[in-house]
This record gives structure tokens, C-alpha cells and sequence, in this order.
């Protein structure tokens, strides 16, 4: 036994590098963990109310259509009736809303469709995908199609 404690001295390191691990992370904790953390399992019940805080950004496209209802009409028949408004004009909450008297910006008729529309071999096969260069080299795609029913044929 006597011959086993002969060296206690790094033990006794050992142990005191240990509580002093074991009180950092203690304390580390304490400070780093969001209050209500726990609470409810692994979860924060405190999170609902941050993500409720955050403005609403988008409308939605049943709102918009309750007021441009001649857009909606020209693309009742095209290939983008299914596309939300906001996917192209971006959010636009504060303006159906009326909250802005700001005309909302167009979407660059160019760079807005080259986003969906360039040619991907990650894109399904059967999507329309165009290769700029050779489709178009410059200048905007509206020239020929419409936005909101882009088809020619
Ligand atoms: C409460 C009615 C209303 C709602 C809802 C509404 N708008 Fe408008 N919007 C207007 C009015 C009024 C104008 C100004 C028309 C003008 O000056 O030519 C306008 C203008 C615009 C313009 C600029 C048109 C231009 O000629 O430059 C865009 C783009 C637009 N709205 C998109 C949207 C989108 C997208 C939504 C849905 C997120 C939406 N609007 C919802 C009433 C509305
Ligand atoms: C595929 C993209 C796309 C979608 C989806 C889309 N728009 Fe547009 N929108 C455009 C572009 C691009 C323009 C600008 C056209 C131009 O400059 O000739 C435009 C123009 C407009 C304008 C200005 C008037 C006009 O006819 O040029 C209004 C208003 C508008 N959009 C409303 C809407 C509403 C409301 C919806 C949904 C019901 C919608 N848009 C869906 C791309 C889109
Ligand atoms: C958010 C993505 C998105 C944007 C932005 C977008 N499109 Fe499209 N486009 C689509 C989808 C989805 C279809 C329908 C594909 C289908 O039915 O298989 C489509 C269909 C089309 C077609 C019809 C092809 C055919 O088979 O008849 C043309 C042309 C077209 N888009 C041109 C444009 C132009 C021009 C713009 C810019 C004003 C634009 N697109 C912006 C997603 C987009
Ligand atoms: C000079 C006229 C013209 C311009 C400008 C133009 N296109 Fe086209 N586009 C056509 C014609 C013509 C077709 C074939 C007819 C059809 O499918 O409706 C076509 C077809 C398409 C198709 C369908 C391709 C397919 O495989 O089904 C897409 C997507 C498209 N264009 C996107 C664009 C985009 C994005 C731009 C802007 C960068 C653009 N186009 C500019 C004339 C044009």
C-alpha cells in the first residue's frame, strides 16, 4: 500500500487540474446557456418569442393578387402561374400592407431570370434551361417574353 501512495504528488496534480476543469466548465456554462434552456427538455421555450419578434418580410401571393389582379390574370394561362411574386420581386410585406408609399422596384429583367434559367447539368433535365451566350447574349430577356407568361409559343 505504503509502496502504491509513493508518488501521491501527481495525483494530487492530477486531482486539482481536474476540479479546476470541472469549476470552468461549471462556470463556463452558467454564463454561455441562454436562460429557459432546459425548461421544456432540450429546447428553449424562450426561441418562440425571438422567431414571433422577427417583422413579416413576405405577403404571400394571395395578397398581392387581391390588388394586381391584371397580372394575375396574364398569368393564369403561362408557365409562371405557379411561381410566387415574391420569388422574383422579392419581399414586399411592408408594401401590400401599404405601410410604404414607395413604388416597389421592378426586377432586372435579365438577371432575374438568368437565376432560374441558366443552363445546370444539376438541374432536372426537363426544366427549361438556357445557355445565355447562345440564347441571348445582352439586354433584357423581356425584349421577347413576358415575365409573367414567358412563353412564346
Ligand atoms: C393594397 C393593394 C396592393 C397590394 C396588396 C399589393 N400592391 Fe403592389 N401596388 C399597389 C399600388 C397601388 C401600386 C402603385 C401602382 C402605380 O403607381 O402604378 C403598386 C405597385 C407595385 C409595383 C410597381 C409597379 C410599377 O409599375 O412599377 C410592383 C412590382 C408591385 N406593386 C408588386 C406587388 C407584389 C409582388 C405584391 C405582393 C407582395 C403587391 N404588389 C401587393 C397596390 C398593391
Ligand atoms: C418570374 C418572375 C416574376 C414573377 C413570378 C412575378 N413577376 Fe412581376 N415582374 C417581373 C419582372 C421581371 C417585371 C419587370 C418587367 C419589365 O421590366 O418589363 C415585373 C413587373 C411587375 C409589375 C409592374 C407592371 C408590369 O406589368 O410590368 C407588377 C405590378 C408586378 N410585376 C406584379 C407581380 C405580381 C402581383 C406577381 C404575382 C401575382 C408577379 N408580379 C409575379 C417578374 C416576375
Ligand atoms: C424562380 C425561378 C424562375 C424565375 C426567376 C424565372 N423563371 Fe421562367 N420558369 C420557371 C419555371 C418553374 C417554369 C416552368 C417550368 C415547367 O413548367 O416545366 C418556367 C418557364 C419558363 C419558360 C417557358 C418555357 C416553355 O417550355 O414554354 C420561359 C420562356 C421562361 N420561364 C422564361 C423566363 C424569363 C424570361 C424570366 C425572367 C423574366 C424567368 N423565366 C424567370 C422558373 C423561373
Ligand atoms: C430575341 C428574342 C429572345 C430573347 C431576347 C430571349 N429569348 Fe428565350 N426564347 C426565344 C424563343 C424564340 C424561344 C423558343 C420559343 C419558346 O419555347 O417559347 C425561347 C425559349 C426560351 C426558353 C425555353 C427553352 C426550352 O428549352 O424550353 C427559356 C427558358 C428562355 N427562352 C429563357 C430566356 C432568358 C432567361 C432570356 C434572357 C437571358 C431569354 N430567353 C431571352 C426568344 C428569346
Amino acid at each position: 500500500m505504503r509502496h502504491f501512495f509513493e508518488h501521491k504528488e501527481h495525483l494530487v496534480r492530477m486531482a486539482v487540474l481536474f476540479v479546476v476543469g470541472i469549476l470552468a466548465f461549471v462556470v463556463f456554462r452558467e454564463i454561455m446557456v441562454p436562460a429557459g434552456f432546459g425548461e421544456y427538455g432540450h429546447f428553449r421555450a424562450g426561441a418562440l418569442d425571438d422567431v414571433r419578434a422577427h417583422p413579416v418580410k413576405y405577403a404571400g401571393q394571395a395578397t398581392c393578387v387581391q390588388c394586381h389582379t391584371d397580372i394575375a390574370e396574364q398569368r393564369a394561362q403561362g408557365k409562371h402561374a405557379h411561381i410566387g411574386c415574391e420569388a422574383c420581386h422579392g419581399p414586399l410585406a411592408t408594401h401590400a400592407e401599404g405601410k410604404s408609399d414607395e413604388v416597389p422596384t421592378k426586377p432586372d429583367p435579365r438577371a432575374t431570370c438568368l437565376r432560374c434559367h441558366t443552363q445546370n447539368v444539376t438541374k432536372p433535365k426537363t426544366f427549361p434551361q438556357i445557355v445565355p451566350a447562345e440564347h441571348s447574349a445582352e439586354g433584357p430577356c423581356t425584349a421577347c417574353h413576358q415575365a409573367h407568361s414567358p412563353s412564346l409559343s
